[in-house]
């Protein structure tokens, strides 16, 4: 049995070992064009495997969505400088982040206290 991670309008997430499973909610999902162009800027989970409109496998990032974040448990300040990279690295490889969130980013446990 797969243990469901997380789940968004888009998809539904299970964890499998160090990687995870994305299960396409919809057709005309293009997370795995996206990934796989944006692995060179290593802000995004790697790509494993796709198919179009069923899933992704990515790798599975050891972290918490900026929702489940404490703030207190995390070093301060110089996150929010390792957020501004990643926004500059994504726009600089062509795409504007349209749907940034708190459950659209997550924090590696690199960055806890
Ligand atoms: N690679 C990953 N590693 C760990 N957790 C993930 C990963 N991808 C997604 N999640 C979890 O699943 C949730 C939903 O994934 P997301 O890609 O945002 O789906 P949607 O596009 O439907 O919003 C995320 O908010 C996060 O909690
Ligand atoms: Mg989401």
């Amino acid at each position: 049995m797969l243990e469901k991670i997380g789940e968004g309008d888009f998809g539904i997430v299970y964890a499998m070992g160090d990687r995870v499973i994305k299960k396409y909610r919809v057709a005309g999902c293009i997370d795995h064009l996206i990934l796989a162009d944006l692995q060179a800027t290593g802000c995004v989970p790697r790509l494993f495997k796709y198919q179009t409109d069923r899933y992704v496998v990515m790798e599975r990032i050891g972290g918490e969505t900026l929702d489940e974040v404490n703030p207190f448990d995390v070093i301060g300040e110089t996150w929010e400088q390792g957020l501004r990279d990643v926004l500059h690295k994504i726009v600089a490889a062509g795409y504007l982040p349209t749907d940034l969130s708190f459950e659209n980013v997550m924090l590696t446990f690199a960055w806890r206290v």
